[in-house]
């Protein structure tokens, strides 16, 4: 159990709330464990018909916490690694997923995105996912559903450079459905949830399932898991970690990986 992550269900739909504003809603084992949780128990609930994903203060996510993946680069061992749950959760559910994003998504906090059903973006908002800046790999099945979504060409630019596509281009690249003032961004998540709650629900699952191929995307999140564990442990991927704790830039130039 983690304050960390909200739920309230009202009307048919449960609203997740990311809440670790100080560490700008970066995600923790515990965050990813609640997260599942919280998806899982609204895939076998009746009476949530749609899930509203939002955080809190001025940036959606910065993704995974980057301490615990320098525990995870020094051997520390979990218990139980939620994030693989929770990315599974993700994938898998046929509850339609809208998503309210404020400020930057980085990592995961863009990936999950790429699953959800309705995605809003405030005008402030940026997707970033700079895995190779941190010498890791895409991951929540990016590596298929981005280059799907906007061509090889834009994602291998995203994924490769890290540079933030601003709300405007994630609308016109397909990767969002509006563009609303961040004074409105909960209104319309809320707006646009009500509304698909109130549709014939078997039906809107049923057209999720043969939308979303989730076998293929299950597969594609294991290869994924299995190449990030490896780079996790890389030289490179202990040098990002150093240098973000120690707030400087990383320096690869000394590190040699074999090909
Ligand atoms: N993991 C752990 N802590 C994080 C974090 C992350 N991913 N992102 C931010 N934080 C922490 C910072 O360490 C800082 O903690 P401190 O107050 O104890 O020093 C706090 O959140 C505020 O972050 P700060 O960097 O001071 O805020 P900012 O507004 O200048 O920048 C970000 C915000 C998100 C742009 C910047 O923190 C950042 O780039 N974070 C890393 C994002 C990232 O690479 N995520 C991994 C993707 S795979």
């Amino acid at each position: 159990m983690t304050s960390e992550i909200k739920t309230e269900r009202h009307a048919g739909v449960l609203t997740v709330t990311i809440s670790r504003p100080d560490k700008k809603n970066a995600l923790t084992n515990a965050m990813y464990g609640a997260l599942a949780d919280a998806i899982d128990g609204a895939s076998s609930d009746p009476e949530v018909h749609v899930i509203v994903l939002q955080s809190e203060g001025d940036l959606f996510s910065a993704g995974n916490d980057i301490g615990e993946f320098a525990a995870r680069a020094a051997g520390s061992a979990l218990q139980e690694r939620h994030v693989d749950r929770f990315l599974r959760s993700l994938a898998s559910t046929s509850v339609p997923l809208v998503a309210a994003v404020q400020g930057k998504a980085i990592g995961v906090g863009a990936t999950m995105l790429l699953h959800c059903d309705y995605v809003i973006l405030a005008e402030d908002a940026q997707l970033i996912t700079p895995f190779i800046d941190l010498a890791l790999v895409p991951e929540a099945a990016s590596s298929l559903l981005l280059p799907l979504r906007i061509g090889h060409a834009r994602a291998f630019e995203m994924f490769a450079f890290g540079a933030p596509l601003p709300a405007a281009a994630a609308l016109a690249s397909g990767l969002a459905n509006r563009v609303v003032p961040n004074a409105e961004l909960r209104s319309e998540a809320r707006r646009a949830a009500e509304q698909l709650a109130s549709k014939p629900y078997g039906a809107m699952i049923a057209m999720k399932r043969i939308m979303r191929d989730t076998e293929k995307l299950a597969l594609q999140i294991d290869v994924e898991l299995g190449v990030f564990a490896k780079r996790l442990e890389s030289d490179e991927a202990r040098e990002a970690f150093a240098a973000f704790r120690e707030k400087r830039r990383p320096d690869f130039t000394r590190i040699r990986e074999r090909k």
